[in-house]
């Protein structure tokens, strides 16, 4: 009968009344009217639409939407899409829809969202409810038609006020209740002023957490509940005491507190007392019992209706209304003092944990206050099954006596299991604590759950040491997806032939077979319509397809394990199943208690399997904790299921025997998180809207490995950056790359290890930082396997060391870094097999081989250095109980054939002591690849470059590619800043590109100016440098943008063009700012030269300036092969270097380069011919005395018309006679000291058909640039500025590089910038009249300073760290540093404006030429540098070695006394080079080849 007019008579019209008031929008959730055959809400609702009533918070002149969605329709997704559109939301939904709902509902509790939920009405299930407890939603309870009246208002006004969502739920009894009035609108205005929303609408309405409630003594009442962030912002208020558009913040308590204002309001408004928790029964109740379910009112009853002498006359029922935020303090508050006992009932049909969650709760607010829970020794947990008000009083009986008894038990089972089921008899079930997991698997995912390592079912029979290894697991997931394949192309040739007999059921199977790469929640949605189509379908191929209603329904396949399998991570299923990318869920469960775990973890070094799936970048990854958070337990389930991929659950369920007590198990998870040694996050790696993978940390605290590699994650975005901005497409790209790369990766790894598992084993281990030692180690395992041996290969760090005592035999291969340190991927391993007592290798047996130098550190306290890696493993693994198969072998770089010396010997007994020294000796080795092979093969400089910049498995290319790439300008590099820490995570290293440009002269236009200046802002590190060659050079271009990077520097009218590589670099030349003509000429024939040598290199266009949709690939066409009629296919041996000087300047140092041109000027001012100077070069190696710099000797005069033809010639001397075979020797220095200067001369005339002319004389002054403003013979206007290092950037104290930009945008039409070889910049031809305009702009940005110590302004620097492959020592971020610490000295001596050309390098390649300063100092160790000195000034005299192997203090100590002395002692104009030498603290070096005579530090043998 439904109520009179004016009236409700169900608390679900109540609650919908009040919906539709407080709501601009509601979405009513149809039921699943199989579940629950009742219209609930939705009567209400319509009836509202029907007569138009105006709501209370829709704007004024609009009604309130109402929508209704189906339950299976994704209801709750539609809510969280409809936040951008409302601001006051509220849902009406069935309890039974919110469990599938829980990530949506995540969400919307950040909202002010209502959700008003009716229970099933038959029997109803509360762990829907508990199941939602750490979502963040006020979850508040009605008990009556008038409460849930009263409390749905309430609810509104909370969500309101605080931002947040709120879940009124309420157990609908069957039928009608007793009708109440309509909700009173007197009442409702007294404590609801509309006037005071704020901020709501579309704008901003996704904000969480913002203000919506501008009722300021409301705000003020609950301020000391809000966040002190919170506080500050609400201090914004304005002076109308308006709170200012601000997010409020409310933590547990404040909700809470704001819960309880709000029922103080509710009184005031309707008379009735609202509280967290009531208490029913007698004020001396020896037994309370708290419910949770809806039998609660039975019970009361019945206790009420007690007499004397019942059994449960003192006893007393607790009622949760405010089931969250859950306030203990309350709780504890309405416990009557006589109580001793409390039960708790919790009507949960699927228990998953041992203890329910309400226990649970109660169990740790009792422990809140020691005194009451030493009162109360006794807490029973019950389950509360179906009863009536006729069993009531039986099950209460069973409940009294169980917990009066001496041992209660827990979790009995009071009453029916179903509604049907009304047996009173209680049953003990107790869920083994083990199971919590798996049985939540299943709860959530019913039929669906497929547990792949399962042992029941078909796997009988299998041992259980087999099923419990995720491999088992993998391999019945492999087998399941082929059967599945079979099943789809069934399915597909049913469809192609009509077979059905139903339309319908074609149409749901096509459906079925689209959707099958998406998520497995639809796929079942789907697939239970297609089995009952199928079912109905009475074609035969149905009845056929109906034995696989399993895989119609799709799976959600799990393998579950345990902690054991972090160990072996590396080798484990479990590394198989991250790397395969298969759609598998792992869920791995860590028992350990958090107490006492660190004694049982020190031998056994327990890896972090969920870091580690992070880091492959593929996996969805969750740390839960059951008894910490069940919600987020369920949601970290939810959506490893509907990732598609892998996915990595790490469970904590800390025990120590099944029989703990809830409080110890509560207790361990309670510390494990909130220390933060068992975090609970969400992560997947699907980049969010900020390009980054989606991070959710649910718990507070983070243990430090994570916190890292968050904040590593964060660097390697950034890497190609300096300003601290996060780059989506370097986030994102390198996450592809390295997912796949890390698949094949893996994938290479475990075939190998097949592949080598044939004979008796053999693993070798090397420890290399220049590839010598890992090749060797690499060459060693074929001649193993060659030998029959399953040889295995690895870096030593690769190696989990708590494996190595179950060796057989064990080589080890390593060189020495540093100061006889280990090599990078060595010392991992080295720190933990030195510092782990109890490693046992008694069953090992092992053999070392050494690499190293006697002459690396020359000083006779340095030799403990020689080899020490080696030497120490040796020791240390003879110590821990290995047997040595041989004796140790030290390779030496000083022997003479460096340590293939003592190699072969070494290896020879290797083979005797393994057994195996007569067998096959002829294995069948190929050569190494030589760089002269590679360029052969590259089919002229093509290699497989558009296949590497392709492939997106890794940020590199290969080794190969990347000696070609260098012909095509470009360096693959990577960030040596972070390489350690990325490879401690499993990353490959942050490899990105440099490149250079060809830019004859280094000449370039302000409008290519600005083009490099922003390549270098969009593809590269928004840096870039002037290079010692006059050139532009960008760091940090990512494979993925190396292509557009090198496009647009061609869009710009440049190229890259043997940049790099064997053939003649850019051509360098001096920027003689005092005379146009002059410059203007000699860069023609830079121009011309630089062309002419140019190496045709038609791939170049081929792969970097086509177009995807380019047809044809190759420009000169399959058939047609190249020709490079200068170069032939090997091209040079080495690099060519060309350069230009005008006396008596001499930046561009004429004699440190192949061939140099000493421009001969006539007395008018004209360009007459040049001196062509070979020979130069500045790479050597450090200790390796056939190496040394060399300065260029004079071969005579030519005339300027021949110079082009000369530098050919020289070049085609070079390439027919240097040396091909070894790269240290290749250079022209070595092949005109080797040839002797006169045949090389006598070559090059033979080639030329003239002879060289007697040099002309000339004279140099200096090498260093001229600073400042110089006017041309013209009048235009040229200014030398000093650019420390070349590097072009913005800092925040230092904006060069955008002044430098406003410059070039400000410059007009024939002005330029020439790069210089010390480099810096000169701006070039500006016009008297645009002088205010440039010279206003430099001072702005302070480019004008010149007012710097002389020796700063004499300095330069090469890149090294952090980009350089093969520096040894910091040099442009450090010379400034080291400088600085030298100026105020100077200073002191006077000698401020002093020039003294100095320079540093990070390894003795010589890019900044450090071999002609006065002072250089070239990097042997991380800190430490050879000290050289006495170079000639003006660049015609090399310097020679003062002291090896110093650090900065001792640099220091050794350079103020000789500064002292030059301040005292000099004599008029005398450099300091030249003092040193007339001093006699060194010895000119005056050729190379005495470089390495006569050094003041003789070797101390
Ligand atoms: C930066 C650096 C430091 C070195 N320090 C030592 C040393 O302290 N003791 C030593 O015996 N050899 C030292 N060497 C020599 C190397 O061990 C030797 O060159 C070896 O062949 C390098 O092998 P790798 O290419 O596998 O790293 C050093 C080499 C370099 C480049
Ligand atoms: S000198 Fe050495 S460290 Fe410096 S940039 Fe050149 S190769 Fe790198």
């Amino acid at each position: 009968m439904p109520p009179p007019i004016g009236f409700v008579s169900t608390r679900e019209d109540a609650a919908a009344r009040v919906a539709y008031l407080f709501s601009e929008t509601v979405l009513s959730v149809q039921p699943n009217l199989k579940a629950a055959p009742v219209v609930g809400f939705q009567h209400a609702l319509d009836r509202m639409v029907h007569d138009n009533v105006r709501g209370i918070v829709a704007e004024r002149g609009t009604l309130p939407s109402v929508y209704s969605v189906r339950y299976n329709a994704d209801p709750f997704l539609t809510a969280v899409e409809e936040l951008g559109k409302t601001t006051f939301l509220s849902i009406t939904a069935a309890s039974s829809t919110l469990s599938a709902a829980i990530t949506h509902l995540a969400k919307l509790a950040k909202f002010p969202v209502v959700v008003h939920v009716s229970m099933s009405r038959d029997f109803a299930d509360f762990s829907e409810i508990t199941c939602l407890r750490h979502l963040g939603f006020t979850l508040i309870q009605s008990f009556s038609l008038r409460e849930a009246q009263d409390l749905a208002i309430a609810s509104h006004l909370l969500a309101i006020r605080t931002g947040k969502g709120v879940i009124h739920f309420f157990h609908q009894p069957e039928g009608e209740e007793t009708p109440i009035p309509f909700e009173d609108f007197n009442q409702i205005d007294k404590i609801f002023d509309r006037n005071a929303l704020v901020n709501r609408g579309t704008e901003g309405s996704r904000v969480a957490n913002k203000v919506y409630w501008n009722g300021a003594a409301d705000v003020v009442a609950e301020k000391p509940a809000m966040e002190e962030a919170a506080e500050e912002k609400a201090n914004g208020k304005q002076a109308n005491g308006n709170v200012d558009l601000t997010t409020v913040n409310y933590n547990t308590a404040g909700l809470f507190q704001a819960t309880e204002a709000v029922f103080d309001l509710m009184r005031a408004a309707v008379g009735r007392t609202y509280k967290a928790f009531d208490y029913h029964g007698a004020g001396n109740a020896e037994t309370a019992l708290l419910i949770l379910g809806s039998s609660a009112q039975n019970f009361i009853t019945t206790i009420g209706h007690a007499g004397w002498g019942d059994i449960y006359s003192k006893v007393g029922v607790i009622t949760v209304r405010v089931y969250r935020p859950w306030s203990a303090e309350k709780l504890l508050a309405v416990i009557p003092r006589s109580v001793k006992r409390l039960g708790v009932l919790e009507q949960v049909h699927r228990q998953t944990t041992k203890w329910g969650p309400v226990l649970l709760d109660v169990i740790s607010s009792l422990n809140n206050d020691l005194s009451i829970a030493a009162a109360i020794p006794v807490v029973v947990g019950y389950q509360l099954g179906y009863l009536d008000s006729k069993t009531i009083h039986k099950a209460l009986r069973g409940i009294i006596q169980n917990i009066q008894s001496e041992t209660p038990i827990q979790n009995l089972l009071v009453g029916g299991r179903a509604s049907h089921d009304v047996d009173p008899e209680y049953h003990l079930t107790q869920p083994e604590l083990e199971t919590a997991y798996s049985k939540m698997l299943y709860n959530i995912f019913g039929d669906r759950l497929s547990i792949l390592n399962a042992l029941d079912r078909d796997n009988t029979g299998i041992p259980q040491t087999i099923t419990s290894n995720p491999e088992y697991g993998f391999g019945t997931y492999l087998a399941k997806e082929e059967r599945k394949k079979e099943l789809m192309s069934k399915l597909q040739v049913a469809i192609n032939e009509n077979a059905f007999t139903n339309q319908e059921t074609n149409d749901l199977v096509s459906r079925w077979l689209l959707l099958n790469s998406e998520d497995s929640s639809k796929l079942s949605e789907v697939g239970a319509k297609v089995i009952s189509k199928l079912e109905s379908d009475r074609s035969e191929i149905a009845s056929e397809l109906l034995n696989d209603k399993a895989l119609i329904l799709g799976t959600s396949s799990w393998i579950i394990g345990s902690d054991a399998w972090s160990y072996d991570l590396g080798t484990s299923g479990v590394h198989n199943v991250i790397a395969s990318g298969k759609n598998v869920n792992v869920l791995i469960i860590d028992s350990q208690p958090y107490t006492g775990r660190s004694a049982e973890d020190s031998s056994r070094r327990k890896k972090d399997i969920g870091l580690y799936a992070m880091n492959y970048s593929n996996s969805y990854v969750a740390s839960i904790a059951v008894y910490s958070s069940y919600t987020q337990a369920l949601q970290a389930f939810i959506e490893a299921d509907k990732f598609t991929g892998p996915s990595i659950i790490t469970a904590y369920l800390p025990y120590n025997e099944e029989t703990d007590s809830a409080l110890t198990v509560l207790q361990e998870t309670k510390k494990a998180v909130d220390s933060g040694y068992w975090p609970l996050y969400r992560w997947d790696p699907r980049p969010d809207e900020s390009g980054l993978p989606n991070f959710q940390l649910d718990s507070q605290a983070l243990k430090k490995e994570l916190k890292n590699f968050l904040e590593r994650e964060n660097h390697l975005s950034q890497v190609a950056r300096r300003v601290p901005v996060f780059d989506e497409n370097v986030a994102g790209s390198y996450g592809s790359k390295l997912r796949m790369q890390q698949r094949k990766k893996a994938k290479d790894a475990y075939s190998k290890l097949l592949e080598g598992l044939t004979g008796p084993p053999l693993t070798i281990l090397f420890a290399s930082d220049g590839g010598t030692a890992e090749n060797l180690a690499k060459r060693l395992q074929r001649r193993a396997k060659g030998r029959g041996l399953g040889a295995v290969v690895m870096a030593m760090d690769d190696f989990p060391v708590e494996d190595l005592g179950a060796e057989e035999n064990l080589v080890i291969v390593t060189s020495t870094a540093g100061q006889g340190e280990f090599p990078q991927n060595g010392r991992n391993f080295w720190d933990a097999v030195k510092s782990s007592a109890d490693l046992d290798l008694t069953s090992v047996k092992y053999a070392v081989f050494g690499l190293g130098d006697s002459h690396y550190w020359p000083r006779k306290q340095d030799k403990v250095y020689y080899n020490k890696p080696s030497k120490d493993l040796y020791h240390r693994l003879e110590i821990l109980g290995a047997k040595r198969m041989v004796e140790l072998g030290l390779g030496n770089s000083q022997d003479p054939d460096g340590y293939q010396t003592a190699y072969p010997v070494w290896e020879t007994e290797l083979w005797k002591a393994l057994g195996v020294d007569g067998i096959g000796a002829a294995v069948d080795e190929p050569p190494p690849l030589t760089n002269e092979d590679i360029k052969i093969q590259s089919n002229y400089l093509r290699g497989t470059l558009i296949e590497g910049l392709n492939d997106e498995s890794t940020g590199a290319i290969s080794a190969s590619d990347s000696q070609v790439a260098k012909f095509h300008g470009a360096y693959l590099q990577d960030d040596r800043d972070i390489r350690e820490q990325r490879k401690a995570s499993g990353l490959e290293p942050a490899y990105f590109f440099m490149i250079r440009v060809r830019m004859p002269a280094g000449v370039s236009t302000p409008a290519q100016w600005l083009a490099i200046d922003q390549i270098a802002d969009d593809k590269g590190n928004h840096t870039f440098k002037i290079t010692t060659r006059g050139t532009f050079q960008l760091h940090g271009v990512i494979k993925k943008k190396l292509k557009p990077a090198i496009k647009a520097i061609n869009v710009a009218l440049l190229d890259t063009i043997a940049a790099c590589g064997d053939a003649n670099r850019n051509l360098l030349c001096a920027g003689v700012p005092y005379n146009n003509a002059l410059h203007k000429e000699l860069a023609a024939y830079a121009r011309g030269i630089s062309e002419h040598l140019l190496p045709t290199m038609t791939a170049y266009h081929e792969i970097w300036l086509t177009d995807d949709n380019d047809e044809k690939k190759l420009v000169a066409g399959n058939a047609v092969v190249d020709f490079e009629p200068l170069y032939g296919a090997a091209y040079l041996p080495r690099k060519l270097k060309i350069a230009i000087a005008v006396p008596p300047y001499n930046e561009v140092d004429i004699f440190a380069h192949d061939v140099g041109l000493i421009a001969i000027v006539d007395d008018g001012g004209k360009l007459t011919g040049f001196n062509v100077v070979a020979g130069g070069g500045m790479g050597t190696t450090h200790n390796d005395k056939t190496t040394y710099p060399r300065t260029g000797s004079i071969l005579g005069y030519v005339k300027k018309e021949d110079v082009v033809v000369v530098c050919e010639k020289v070049m085609l001397v070079q390439r027919d006679n240097g040396d091909r075979k070894d790269r240290k020797h290749a250079r022209l220095q070595y092949t005109i000291d080797y040839m002797g200067l006169d045949v090389f001369r006598q070559k090059v005339e033979e080639l030329l058909g003239f002879k060289f002319e007697e040099a002309r004389a000339f004279r140099f002054e200096s090498n260093i640039d001229q600073f400042g403003w110089v006017k041309d013979e013209r009048g235009l206007n040229h200014f030398t500025m000093f650019v420390e290092n070349g590097r072009i950037e913005d800092t925040p104290e230092f904006r060069m590089k955008t002044g430098l930009r406003e410059i070039a945008l400000a410059m007009k039409a024939g002005a330029e910038f020439r790069l210089t070889g010390n480099q810096h910049v000169i701006l070039s031809n500006i016009a008297e009249e645009d002088m205010p305009e440039v010279k206003r702009l430099l001072a702005e940005y302070k480019i004008d300073n010149l007012q710097y110590s002389g020796l700063r302004l004499s300095s330069s620097a090469c890149v090294a760290f952090p980009t350089c492959g093969v520096a040894m020592a910091e040099s442009e971020r450090y010379l400034p540093i080291f400088i600085s610490k030298l100026e105020s000295y100077l200073e002191e001596l006077g000698l401020r404006h002093d020039s003294v050309v100095m320079r540093m390098t990070g390894c003795p390649n010589g890019c900044t030429r450090p071999w002609l300063a006065e002072i250089a100092m070239v990097g042997k160790a991380y800190g430490v540098y050879n000290l050289m000195l006495g170079g000639g000034y003006v660049g015609q005299r090399l310097n020679k070695l003062y002291r090896s192997a110093v650090n900065e203090e001792q640099a220091l100590q050794l350079l103020k006394p000789l500064f002292k002395r030059w301040a005292l002692e000099r004599e008029e104009g005398e450099h300091f080079g030249d003092f040193l030498i007339r001093a006699g603290v060194i010895k000119p070096t005056l050729d190379g080849k005495n470089f390495h005579d006569d050094i003041a530090e003789e070797d101390e043998e």
